[in-house]
Order: C-alpha cells, then structure tokens, then sequence
C-alpha cells in the first residue's frame, strides 16, 4: 500500500483541519468525536437552528451525550457555520453527512448530496488536493455519478485539485456501544494512499478498526447491503408472525425452539422497521438494481412486508375490539410509544405513524404516550402526546409500539384503572404477560393467535 509521509506526519501532530457537512444525528457526533482527539474542525450546517445553537455552546440535537462536548466558543480548534464558503476553504479533509431520504414515491432523494458537493466544490482551491468524503447512505456509483459532473462545472480535476473517498457511517443512535467512537468503519477510494490515508485517520476517531476495501462502489454497496440484510431478516420473522397464528400457533414459541439450533439467527416481529435507515436504504438499492435491469425480487417483497406490518396490527386490534364490543368508529386507542426506537426520541419512519393513519382512517381517536419523542416533528394532527403517565386518558385498547424503559417500567396496575376495557396489544413481544393478566389485563400478541 502506498504511503504519504506529509499526511502521516501531519495525523500524528493532528496538524489537519477537518470539516463536517451536515451537523445532524452522524455529523455532530463525528464533528465533535474529531475535536476530541485533537483536529481542528469546521462545521457547516444549512439549518440556521442548527448553527445558532452550536454558536451558543449548546447541544441542537437530543442525544444528551453531546450536551457537555459542544465547545462553549469557537476557536481556532472549532468553527462551524451555515456558509460553506466561510469554512471550507481551510478543510484538509471534508466529510458530507447529509440526509439520503426518499421521496414520497420512494426514489432516492440525492438532492442534498448533490447541493451539498456543488457549495463545497465552489470553494476549493485548485491544486489544493482537498480529500472529499461523502458519509451519507447512497447506491453504489452515487459518489461519482453524482459530484463528478459537479466537479467539472467547478472546473476541479479528480485526482489533482480533489480526491473522492466514500466512508459509510454505521453507529446506531442510542446504542453506547456502537457510538461512533466504536464502530468499525470502510473506507472506498481509487486511490490507494488516499484511503490509506483516511484509514489512519478514521482510526484515531474510532476504536473498532478501519479496513481500506478498495474502489468506492464496494463501499457504498457494503453499506446499502449491510441494512438490506437486517430488513430481510426482518421482514422474515414478521411473514412468519403472519402465518403461524392462522395455523393456531404462536410465532415466538416458534422462533425460540427453532433457535435451539446453532446456526438460526433470532430476530423478534414487531409492529414495523423505523429510523432513516433500514426503511430508507433498500430503496436505493431497488432503485438502482431497476435502472441497470438487474433482478430485485426478494428485497423488494421484504420492504412490501416490512411496511405491511402496522396496517396488519391496525387490523388485529379492529379484531379485538370488535370480539370486545367496542365499535372501532368511536374506538379510544392508546400508543405507547411513538419514537422508531426504545430510548431515543426520533420518530423518523416510525411504524407508529402508519399504524395511527389505519386507525384514525377506521374511525379511532388515538392517543399516544412517549416522554422522549422530539415533539417537533409529532404529527399533532393524526393524534395527540402526552408526556407523562398522569395525563394519560381514558381509553379501549392499548398498543405496546415502542418499548421504551419509560414503558416498560409504567405503573400498569394503575394504567389497569384508566382503561374502559384493560385491552392490551404487545407489538413489540416484550411484556411480561402472566403479571399484566394478574394486575387485570387482557393481552394479546402480535404473532399469537387472538
Ligand atoms: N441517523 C443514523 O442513525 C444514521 C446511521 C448511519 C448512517 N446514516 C446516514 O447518514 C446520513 C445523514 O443522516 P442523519 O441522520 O445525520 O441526518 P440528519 O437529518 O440528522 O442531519 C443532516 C443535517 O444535514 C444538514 N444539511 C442538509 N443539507 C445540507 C447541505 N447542503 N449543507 C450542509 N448541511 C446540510 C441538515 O440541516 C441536517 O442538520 C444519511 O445518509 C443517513 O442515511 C444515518
């Protein structure tokens, strides 16, 4: 492997200027992860929100890990803006970490990628051999098709005044051990001494290791592939949690014999996969696979089932009610839990959000309960939040759809006493069921017969 002794020598003294685009969920976290092991940082963010609270030494996003790492001024050490031209033009090496969503006829949605390349490029200098690395979860060849015309128009030669590099970020929000300080990363790039370059520098960021795998399409398609396998397991358990109670059978009784076998992977069905990622990625790939005429049968049926999942658990409870008498136009439905994940308030793709549609659209009035859920973007209009126990109300059933420590360690007992009929829905296989039924409720699993 080739060996670049000025970048070497600048790594070990951290004489580099790193800048981060994009302050989001990975951004701020990388950005600050950088500062702490001795870089100078620069960080630009479109969102003036963003930036003004990063100026005021405060934390913008809600993961409280960062409340005490955000720099309380700016400095030499840390500068962050919403103007790239401000910033950029210091950067040794530049990370894009922008939002890859779909649209709403989920297509890759490259648009930030693009905007984001095109304000960067415009303020690099020529021969400055700037190392630009896009972070953000793409389809293999998005990189190149994407800022290469980009760099063009900005009259930059790949290889002379800018190096491309790809290096996915893996690290999963809420999950300490998985931080971005742990996570074990690739770097892609056709350039052998560039991504060894970054490999040493993505290493004094993180303690999970940093393989160089080659071209950059082999690491973009690592990453999409890495998120398409967990849907497809996913999507799995949950056709089986589809088909067993029509057989009479419960899915998890199933699922923990079968995995008495050595070499069966667990994993557990559930109302639906949420977050930016495992909902979000296999589109990229779908989409690409389409273009190039490639065959995309089974991940295409995955995301079909995964999405199936919350209208399948609205119609379980309309069941339910129905066996219990409750007419479903003027139903009382309580969600608990709201965020795609236990102890995290992002609620992006949330399967609660789908699975509210269904059950307003069959008539339910849906309340739901969830302490941590950033509140800003809770559509208020579909249903209404509480934060805390005590303001729960009256209500017919209950849907377990987060399993937040903050739900799980509810005072069920006294939950018991606010139900017009202790009707209890676990969507995630989580409670403990011989307790509930003994503190008065009537529970039903998701998988299980009803
Ligand atoms: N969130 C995760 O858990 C996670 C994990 C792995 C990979 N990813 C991937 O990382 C990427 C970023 O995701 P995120 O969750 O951090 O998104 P995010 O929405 O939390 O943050 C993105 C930030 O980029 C800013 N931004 C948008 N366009 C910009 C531009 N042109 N210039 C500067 N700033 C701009 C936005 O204002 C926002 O603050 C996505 O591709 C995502 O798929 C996310």
């Amino acid at each position: 492997m080739g060996y670049d002794s000025t970048f070497s020598q600048r790594l070990e003294v951290r004489d580099l200027t790193i800048g981060v685009i994009g302050l989001g969920y990975v951004g701020l976290p990388t950005a600050l992860g950088f500062l702490d092991v001795g870089f100078r940082v620069r960080g630009v963010d479109v969102t003036s929100r963003v930036i003004d609270a990063l100026r005021a030494g405060g934390n913008p996003g809600d993961d409280p890990q960062h409340d005490d790492q955000i720099p309380q001024s700016q400095s030499d050490s840390w500068q962050v803006s919403t103007d790239s031209s401000e910033l950029v033009p210091d950067c040794d090496v530049i990370l894009v970490t922008v939002p890859t969503p779909v649209t709403e006829t989920r297509l890759p949605d490259l648009t930030y990628v693009s905007s984001a390349g095109t304000a960067v490029f415009s303020s690099i200098a020529k021969g400055s051999g700037t190392i630009v690395v896009l972070e953000s979860t793409v389809y293999p060849g998005v990189t190149r098709e994407v800022w290469g015309p980009l760099l063009d128009a900005a009259g930059l030669v790949e290889g002379e005044d800018v190096h491309l590099a790809y290096c996915p970020e893996r690290f999963v929000p809420g999950d300490s051990e998985h931080g971005v300080r742990q996570v074990p990363r690739v770097v892609g790039s056709s350039d052998e001494i560039i991504g060894s370059n970054l490999a040493d520098l993505y290493d004094t960021l993180t303690s999970g290791g940093v393989t160089y795998v080659g071209a950059l399409e082999v690491a973009e398609a690592a990453k999409v592939v890495e998120n398409v396998q967990r849907d497809l397991n996913i999507a799995l358990v949950n056709e089986l949690a589809r088909i067993f109670p029509v057989l009479g059978i419960d899915v998890e009784q199933v699922l923990d014999a079968a995995a008495t076998k050595w070499n069966f992977h667990r994993y557990r069905p559930g109302v639906g996969v949420g977050g930016h990622c495992i909902p979000v990625d296999p589109y990229y790939l779908i989409e690409k696979a389409k273009e190039s005429g490639a065959p995309v049968e089974l991940i295409t049926s995955a995301r079909k089932v995964n999405r199936s999942m919350p209208r399948n658990v609205a119609l379980d409870v309309s069941v339910i009610l129905e066996r219990n008498e409750v007419p479903m136009s003027s139903a009382n439905v309580l969600l608990l839990g709201w965020s795609y994940k236990p102890g995290i308030g992002d609620p992006r793709e949330t399967p609660a959000e789908p699975l509210a549609e269904a059950l307003v659209e069959m008539g339910c009035n849906v309340q739901t309960f969830d302490p941590l859920v950033d509140d800003r973007l809770f559509p208020s209009e579909l249903a209404t939040l509480v934060r805390s126990e005590s303001e729960i109300s009256s209500f017919d059933i209950a849907i377990l759809v987060t399993a937040h420590d903050e739900v799980l360690e509810m005072d069920w007992g006294a939950l018991a006493e606010k139900a017009n009929h202790s009707l209890l829905y676990d969507g995630r296989r989580v409670l403990d069921v011989e307790r509930l039924e003994s503190l008065g409720w009537d529970v039903y699993l998701l998988g299980a017969p009803i």
